[in-house]
């Protein structure tokens, strides 16, 4: 590296994948008390995919990762670091990033998951930013993988219409140029006192399994869905103005905004807080619902596919989740 450069970390590859069966509104309907109606005009949503018994986050994760491989034309044992964002990990350990290291015969990679539930994607870009501008790491994998369809209560209609299966991945090359490109930057945040908004109850490390039968619905997703879209709203735009300020950038530069599809309505909301026009975001949501951490990389992965991001181009990923965890990435392509 030279005086008038500096190391990059850019995306040069992505990939997606979505288990084959649909479960549409209208399927839904036959099973609570909800409509069609009403779950598009409160959420933008239609259908979501349905994981198969065989089909873990690891095995999602691993079709995802196999297409940003070969988008990026790099094989898998030149890959230093493989990080699976997941809330939805194959078993308690090892890291489910372990089984996508193993399938892949990644043989030098390191691997772990982030916990980081639907902001796992941009905790995942945040860490492999560092490892790449230090200049430490020359290629990571960031996969973002789900099987929300385990973890949802069936009969509760305010949660299990929102979410859905299914992974996606990008492969960060670290690059030596005179002018920043890849991810300028990434800004991530959290509030545990915000914890109960949306939370997983049960789980080994607070009750264990010793001593009365366990509860199903205590592994079940469990929120105060008001209260969420009012925060998810105020923090998504905040750290989305944060990113574009850090960069000394206006928001008219920005060419494409890929959001965490969480609800259509929070979407709307925050660009239009930030003035931003319809047409230059991103929105999956009628087809997936919620994929949590997959949710951005599938949508990255999408837009890239039909035309909607092109070299030099800004853009801006935003996200909430649990915890509450929440952030911001801005890129140059
Ligand atoms: N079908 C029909 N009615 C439903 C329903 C469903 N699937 N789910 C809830 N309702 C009912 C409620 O029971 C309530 O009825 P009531 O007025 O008789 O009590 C009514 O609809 C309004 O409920 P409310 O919770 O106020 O609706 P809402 O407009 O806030 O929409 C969410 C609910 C969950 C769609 C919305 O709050 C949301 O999307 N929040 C954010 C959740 C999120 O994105 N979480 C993940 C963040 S990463």
């Amino acid at each position: 590296m030279n005086a008038t450069t500096r190391f990059c970390a850019r995306i040069v590859g992505t990939g997606m994948y979505v288990p084959e069966k649909v479960l549409t509104n209208a399927d839904l309907e036959k099973r609570i008390d909800t409509s069609d109606e009403w779950i598009r005009t409160r959420t933008g949503i239609s259908e979501r995919r349905i994981a198969s018994k065989e089909e873990s986050s690891s095995v999602l994760g691993l079709h995802a990762a196999r297409a940003a491989l070969k988008d990026a034309g790099l094989e898998a044992s030149e890959v230093d670091m493989i990080i699976v964002c997941t809330s939805t990990p194959d078993v308690l350990f090892p890291a489910t990033a372990c089984f996508v290291q193993r399938e892949l015969r990644a043989s030098r990679a390191a691997a772990y998951d982030v916990s980081a539930v639907c902001s796992g994607f941009v905790y995942g870009l945040s860490i492999a930013e560092q490892y790449l501008k230090s200049g430490r790491y020359r290629h990571i994998l960031v996969i973002g993988a789900e099987v929300n369809s385990r973890i949802v209560d069936w009969d509760d209609r305010s949660t299990c219409i929102l979410f859905g299966d299914g992974a996606g991945a990008v492969v960060l090359r670290r690059e030596e140029v005179a002018e920043p490109v890849g991810v300028l930057s990434t800004h991530i945040y959290s509030d545990g006192s915000l914890s109960e908004l949306i939370h997983v109850p049960g789980g080994i490390g607070l009750n264990g399994f010793s001593g009365g039968a366990i509860d199903p619905k205590q592994y079940c997703i469990h929120m105060m869905g008001n209260q969420t879209f009012k925060v998810a709203v105020k923090r998504m735009s905040e750290v989305c103005r944060e990113a574009l300020a850090f960069n000394g950038m206006e928001v008219d530069a920005v060419s494409l905004v890929v959001p965490h599809q969480a609800n259509q309505r929070i979407i709307d909301a925050v660009t239009e807080k930030l003035a931003i026009p319809a047409g230059k975001v991103y929105v999956n949501i009628h087809k997936y619902g919620n994929t949590s951490a997959a949710s951005i990389p599938i949508a990255l992965c999408e837009a890239r596919e039909a035309g909607r991001i092109g070299e030099g181009d800004l853009v801006l990923l935003s996200v909430v989740g649990a915890g509450l965890t929440w952030g911001a990435a801005l890129l140059r392509w």
